[in-house]
């Protein structure tokens, strides 16, 4: 098994250019199913979660070619409806094939996804959502087995659901008729779905807020044109974090720092400074670093995807802090890994109190989810002596590059082999 030795050190400096986002290729590449024509995506980072999400469309027939972060998808060729579970169980969001297949084949069978380290997750309000638009919907043998021909409906989602907008999304393109969706989420990567999708020649009203009108197209595939992936804003404040946590000057380039707004005001309440540059962000050391108080939202409110990260940070500020978890249950894994550190962290349920200060020695250290295995090794960046951060394939499902990154940063981080 492969695992990385980091040396704590004093301070990064440097420039790290950001991929484009996976949560935005997934939905994106899933999305192709509606094409009539081969789709060109560039700025598709080359991490294993795209990798699986493309095999899965060539186990479905389509044609596809991923190289130089550019992704060729031709799906006319799809001749099966059968997402399996062998590459579903490795990626949960294989589930969003399962609105563009039934908008386009009327039947579609997709393994369901199941629990995962950082909660139970359901799918229900995507399922919910489908049978609003006409679908039969069963569960037979661990697959949702959905048939029917779409029509447009007007739904609500009762919580708001990326994944899940995105699917109905999707399932409303080739509807018949008009579906109005309320209470969508507004994260950047669905608004770029529906960008896309528009320009593909979709109808869609409401871009960009939390209510979408689509009318669709009663069938007819859409004509894709070429597009580049946005920028991925967690991989953004990721480095942003390793740079706050070891108090140093980097740049990020090639961000949008318009979608990372929240992660970018905790960073200045924390003592930050940051200057931004049309696509570049330069952050600057802070005098002392304050303890921070976040409560994870939905975009635009602070990202579930960056708590683990500023959980780290909080590690080096010079008092308390607090972090309440409010969208996943079970999202604090790297808290007893953070602990075997030295951290100084109490949970009570979805709340963390982190006391910042203590010093962090090295240690051996399991990754369990793809966030937290980057907070371990923004830990590890700080902490006295070499540690060893295991199981780092939850980071590949969605670092691009990372060892180089970090390492054109000035970190001392190795891949060895166990
Ligand atoms: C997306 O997951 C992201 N994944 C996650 O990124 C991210 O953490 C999450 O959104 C929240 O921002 C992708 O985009 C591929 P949700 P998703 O449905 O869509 C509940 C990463 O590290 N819910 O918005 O699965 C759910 O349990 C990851 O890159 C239902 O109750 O998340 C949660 O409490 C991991 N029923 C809340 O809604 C449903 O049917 C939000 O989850 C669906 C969701």
């Amino acid at each position: 098994m492969t695992f990385l030795e980091i040396e704590g050190i004093d301070s990064l400096q440097g420039e790290v250019q950001i991929s484009g986002a996976k949560n935005a290729s997934l939905p994106l590449i899933a999305s192709t199913i509606l094409a009539k024509n081969e789709v060109k995506m560039s700025n598709v980072p080359n991490v294993a979660d795209i990798k699986t999400l493309i095999s899965l469309l060539e186990n479905l027939g389509a044609k596809t070619h991923f190289e130089n972060n550019i992704a060729l998808l031709d799906t006319s060729t799809l001749n099966q409806t059968i997402a399996k579970y062998d590459i579903v169980r490795k990626m949960r969001a294989s589930i969003l094939t399962l609105g563009p297949l039934l908008s386009r084949f009327g039947h579609c069978e997709v393994s369901l996804p199941g629990g995962c380290a950082i909660g139970q997750r359901p799918i229900d309000l995507h399922l919910s959502a489908l049978e609003k638009m006409s679908a039969n919907i069963e569960i037979k043998q661990g697959y949702v087995v959905a048939s029917g021909k779409l029509k447009g409906a007007e739904i609500l989602f009762d919580k708001i659901t990326v994944t899940g907008s995105e699917n109905i999304i999707m399932a409303a393109a080739l509807a018949k008729g008009k579906t109005k969706l309320l209470n969508v989420a507004k994260e950047p990567e669905v608004v770029q779905l529906c960008e896309v999708l528009a320009d593909a020649g979709l109808d869609i009203k409401g871009i960009g807020s939390d209510e979408l009108e689509i009318y669709g197209t009663g069938g007819e595939l859409l004509n894709f044109k070429e597009f580049s992936v946005i920028p991925d804003r967690i991989e953004a404040g990721t480095y942003l974090c390793a740079g706050a946590i070891t108090n140093s000057q980097i740049k990020l380039k090639k961000v949008n720092p318009e979608h990372l707004g929240a992660v970018l005001a905790k960073l200045h309440q924390m003592g930050f400074q940051t200057l931004i540059e049309n696509d570049n962000i330069t952050l600057l050391p802070a005098k002392k670093i304050e303890p921070i108080e976040i409560l994870t939202s939905e975009y635009p409110g602070f990202p579930t995807d960056m708590q683990a990260q500023f959980m780290a940070l909080a590690l080096k500020a010079n008092g308390t802090s607090i972090i309440d978890e409010r969208l996943f249950e079970n999202r604090f894994m790297h808290v007893s890994e953070l602990l075997r550190m030295g951290a100084d962290i109490k949970l009570n349920g979805h709340i963390a109190t982190i006391v910042g200060g203590k010093e962090l020695n090295a240690a051996d250290v399991m990754a369990t989810d793809l966030r937290a295995s980057s907070a371990l090794i923004l830990a590890a960046l700080v902490a006295k002596g070499t540690s060893r951060v295991h199981r780092i394939y939850h980071l590949d499902r969605g670092y691009e590059n990372l060892e180089d990154k970090f390492k054109a940063l000035g970190a001392k981080i190795t891949r060895l082999e166990e």
